[in-house]
């Protein structure tokens, strides 16, 4: 028996909400399983998803043992595994230590909730990733957003700021534009000002720097930021996310953020996967490099093609399109051609910029790549002025 949801004034809202989104070109739907044949929309940069040697590496190091830690860290007996992931993570940012949550967005939400109450300022670029503005929402901080990457205007800001705690708040890689934080110029900011500086780290880690533990350590700021937040999904292709920094931090981590305190732990077989795979990044030289030369030849194809990337200087590559309804199109489009690219609309990213957002990673070869810029291109020809940039 199949069981409907009652009518109610709620549900009447409910239903019109989702009448006018279907009439927009803005309905979200959960992608369907499906074979692609170019898949450029996976997070999973360093294409370890299905790398065999880390599946390897995994099953030794779970034993048998797939789940395990069926209560929230602070109540069950603690695993091996967690202390060896915390170790090797904080050894690979080189912090005093580090972390770990159930994923990016519960240590965002966790740690800044922790954090910050209504007298803590907190300055955020513009374009962070949402869990950063819902931790912000959760503790009640004042919210200063800042134009993004501008820090003429993040330091006006700061600079009015008559709170003693302040927090200033970037993603380093950013999702949507796939652009970097001038991170040197914030911690300068901060420095001046006495603010504690929060970055996140989540398209960063595995792909920047000498050890590619991230942007922080490319940019040589690891000594002036407190706290560097990761995640353990995308380059890692594991689940997760982290903390890395003091133990002060860490501590006060464990008895305030309510997502880590109130959620069960992650199983073994996540733990030992994360671990794998972050042996197997540290282990292997050259991978970022050749990801981020097939990045940028890509970009350049595009751009030759006539497209717009925005500052995109990383593994993310946006194809501003500018309308919704176009964007959609093109990126159903390339589906048809068993391309997977996703159209990215508000309120993901700001009215007016819908965009294809592309993921360069391992497994795509430059042949791939010229296909994609070829079905685009003749699309855009083909189309009616309405269907064109
Ligand atoms: C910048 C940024 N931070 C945090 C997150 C959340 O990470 P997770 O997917 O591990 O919850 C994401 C995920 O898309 C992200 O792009």
């Amino acid at each position: 028996m199949k069981l409907y949801m009652r009518q109610t004034p709620l549900s009447d809202r409910l239903a019109r909400e989702r009448c006018a989104r279907k009439a927009s070109a803005l309905f979200r739907q959960t992608a369907p399983c499906e074979e692609v044949s170019i898949d450029l929309s996976t997070n999973s940069y360093l294409s370890l998803h299905d790398n065999t040697h880390v599946h390897a590496a995994a099953h030794k190091l779970i034993d048998g043992q797939l789940s395990g830690n069926l209560a929230s860290r602070i109540i069950s007996t603690g695993t091996a595994l967690y202390a060896r992931l915390e170790s090797a993570l904080a050894q690979w940012k080189q912090t005093e230590t580090a972390l770990v949550f159930n994923s990016g967005y519960a240590a965002n939400v966790g740690m800044i909730q922790a954090l910050a109450n209504r007298s803590t300022d907190i300055f955020c670029d513009r374009l962070n990733h949402a869990s950063i503005y819902d931790g912000i929402r959760l503790c009640g901080a004042r919210l200063h957003r800042y134009r993004h990457c501008d820090v003429n205007d993040l330091r006006k800001r700061v600079q009015t700021s008559s709170s003693p705690e302040k927090i200033i708040v970037t993603d380093s890689v950013f999702s949507m534009d796939g652009d970097c934080a001038p991170l040197a110029d914030i911690c300068d900011v901060a420095r001046a000002h006495d603010a504690l500086v929060m970055v996140d780290e989540a398209h960063a880690t595995g792909i920047f720097g000498m050890r590619h533990s991230g942007w922080v350590e490319a940019c040589g700021v690891e000594e002036a930021i407190d706290i560097r937040m990761g995640t353990l999904s995308k380059a890692v292709a594991g689940l997760g996310g982290f903390f890395s920094g003091s133990f002060l931090l860490r501590d006060h981590f464990v008895n305030h953020a309510r997502s880590l305190i109130y959620s069960t732990a992650l199983p073994h077989s996540v733990l030992a996967f994360d671990l794998a795979a972050i042996d197997y990044i540290r282990s292997h030289v050259g991978i970022q490099a050749k990801l981020l030369a097939k990045a940028q030849h890509f970009r350049q194809l595009l751009t030759d093609a006539g497209f717009d990337t925005l500052n995109s200087t990383t593994q993310i590559i946006p194809c501003l399109i500018g309308d919704d309804a176009r964007t959609l199109h093109l990126s159903r489009h390339l589906r048809k051609h068993g391309i997977k690219a996703p159209a990215v609309r508000p309120p993901t990213v700001p009215k007016g910029t819908s965009r294809l957002r592309f993921s360069i990673h391992a497994n795509v070869d430059e042949e791939h790549l010229r296909r994609v810029v070829s079905i685009l291109k003749s699309e855009i020809a083909g189309q009616s002025p309405k269907c064109s940039r």
